[in-house]
């Protein structure tokens, strides 16, 4: 993985202070998607920590995972897994969890789910709420989780030893 490459990737995600409450650090990707190279770099620095794993379909948490997560799926030519917010789903069972900034609840469908080895991809891991119920939904609809992967890792924050307590490998690209 080269240097240049992450740190290019880097400089398009800006840091807000103080967004969306007082005392958050705020890593915007808008700048990331608004560059069609360092995007795709991105995209294909996230497929790398999957490409020889066993995984029969990708999953990506609602929203910002949906844009990474679906990357990765096409690049590995399997299914994509939405893991939503509450009440889009048809079908879905549900989770709540704490955030970094309030709480949340992700849904998912059983039927996509049941059987298979899941890659989790996100954006960004902060506490790893997100993470941790995105993987505890996967096995709740009767899959396994084959790993988890994130474009951003907060560090200082529970995220990985969150994750990794629970036997749930972590592959970050940026931290
Ligand atoms: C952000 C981010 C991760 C999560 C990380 O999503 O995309 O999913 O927070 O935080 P955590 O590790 O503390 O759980 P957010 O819920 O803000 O939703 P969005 O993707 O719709 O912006
Ligand atoms: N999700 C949780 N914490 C975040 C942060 N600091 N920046 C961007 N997204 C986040």
């Amino acid at each position: 993985m080269s240097k240049q490459v992450l740190e290019r990737v880097g400089a398009t995600i800006a840091v807000v202070p103080h967004f969306p409450k007082d005392g958050i650090m705020f890593r915007d990707i808008s700048g990331l998607l608004a560059s069609p190279q360092e995007r795709e770099e991105a995209f294909d620095l996230l497929y790398q920590a999957a490409k020889d794993k066993q995984i029969d379909a990708v999953a990506g948490m609602d929203a910002r995972g949906f844009i990474f997560g679906l990357a990765v799926a096409e690049r590995l030519k399997k299914p994509f897994i939405m893991i939503r917010k509450p009440s889009k789903l048809p079908n879905s069972i549900a989770l709540s969890y704490e955030l970094e900034y309030g709480s949340n609840t992700l849904e998912i469908q059983k039927e996509a789910t049941q059987g298979k080895n899941v890659w989790i991809v996100d954006d960004l891991l902060a506490t790893g709420g997100t993470a941790l119920a995105a993987c505890q939904l996967v096995e709740m609809a009767g899959g396994k989780v084959a790993g988890t992967s994130f474009l951003v890792e907060l560090d200082g924050l529970p995220g990985r030893s969150k994750l990794e307590a629970k036997g749930y490998s972590v592959h970050t690209v940026l931290n």
